[in-house]
């Protein structure tokens, strides 16, 4: 049983639903009773929501996608209005990082990174924007940006890069959420802390390879600085965006929201 009604039968893409953040986002929409369409480079651990949701006889599909492709995004929405008859949510959430202090980024890093978090969330929020103005009901375009989008996460943590995309999701849900509010299509951002996931195995693995560091100290000394005390889980984040989506956050617009265990203080 959903906690939101409001969401039942609501249309729903989420990028980077093939694990991690993404996953759990996707799960708690089919639990929601949406139309969920999980997007993903690959397909990852999708099968497992979408086989919970036909037991549940959601309407759920999965869609190789490469967020960074303008012509795979705009197919993405093309399907899944297809599919599902209209585009309600869409959570852009696919991102990558990679570790390196600025100093020594190669450039391929840079557009690597670049390419997915800034030019491939812009891609997603405003082809999703397009399909919504098209249908005149509004709709909720929630991004995933990062702690690291507010606070460059400092020399114990070498993603300086990852910092500089993430900042540029914040920017873009401030400036479309602005150019779009008046239509009722509500751009919010969640900035997240230490989840643990695949991407922060290998936040760990990478800045212990550089630093000459034990595996699994780099986590640990981050989640002991987590004032909460204890380890994010995609369920918190997941949490944050269905509220984003719901009845209950019909006033918020242009934000960038910390979910992060107060680890970020403003
Ligand atoms: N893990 C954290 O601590 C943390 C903290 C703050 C923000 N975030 C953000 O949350 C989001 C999800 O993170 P996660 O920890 O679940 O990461 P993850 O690496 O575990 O999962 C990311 C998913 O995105 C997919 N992906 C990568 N590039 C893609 C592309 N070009 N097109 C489509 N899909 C692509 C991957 O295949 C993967 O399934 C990211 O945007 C990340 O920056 C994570």
């Amino acid at each position: 049983m959903g906690k939101y009604q409001e969401l039942n039968g609501k249309s729903v893409i989420v990028t980077g639903a093939g694990r991690g953040i993404g996953l759990a986002i996707a799960r708690r929409f089919v639990e929601e009773g949406c139309k969920v369409m999980l997007t993903d480079i690959s397909r990852g651990e999708s099968d497992n929501v979408i086989v919970l949701a036909e037991r549940v006889g959601s309407d759920v599909c999965f869609e190789q996608v490469d967020i960074s492709s303008k012509d795979q995004v705009e197919a993405m929405i093309e399907r899944a209005v297809r599919q599902f008859g209209r585009l309600d949510i869409i959570v852009n959430n696919a991102g990558i990082g990679e570790i390196a202090p600025l100093i020594d980024v190669d450039e391929d890093s840079y557009d690597r990174q670049m390419a997915v978090n800034a030019k491939g969330t812009f891609l997603c929020a405003t082809a999703a924007a397009r399909q919504m103005l098209k249908q005149g009901r509004g709709g909720r375009i929630i991004n995933n940006a990062s702690g690291a989008g507010k606070m460059a996460p400092g020399k114990a943590l070498p993603l300086g890069v990852y910092a500089m995309s993430k900042h540029a999701v914040i920017g873009l849900t401030k400036a479309l959420g602005h150019e779009l509010a008046a239509d009722n299509i509500l751009v919010n951002c969640v900035c997240a802390g230490i989840v643990d996931t695949p991407m922060w195995d290998l936040i760990d693995r990478e800045t212990a390879r550089i630093k000459g560091l034990q595996e699994g100290t780099v986590k640990a000394a981050a989640v002991a600085s987590i004032p909460i005390g204890r380890i994010q889980q995609p369920e918190d984040i997941a949490n944050m965006i269905v509220w984003l989506a719901s009845d209950d956050a019909s006033y918020v617009a242009a934000q960038a929201l910390n979910c992060c265990g107060g680890l970020v203080p403003y």
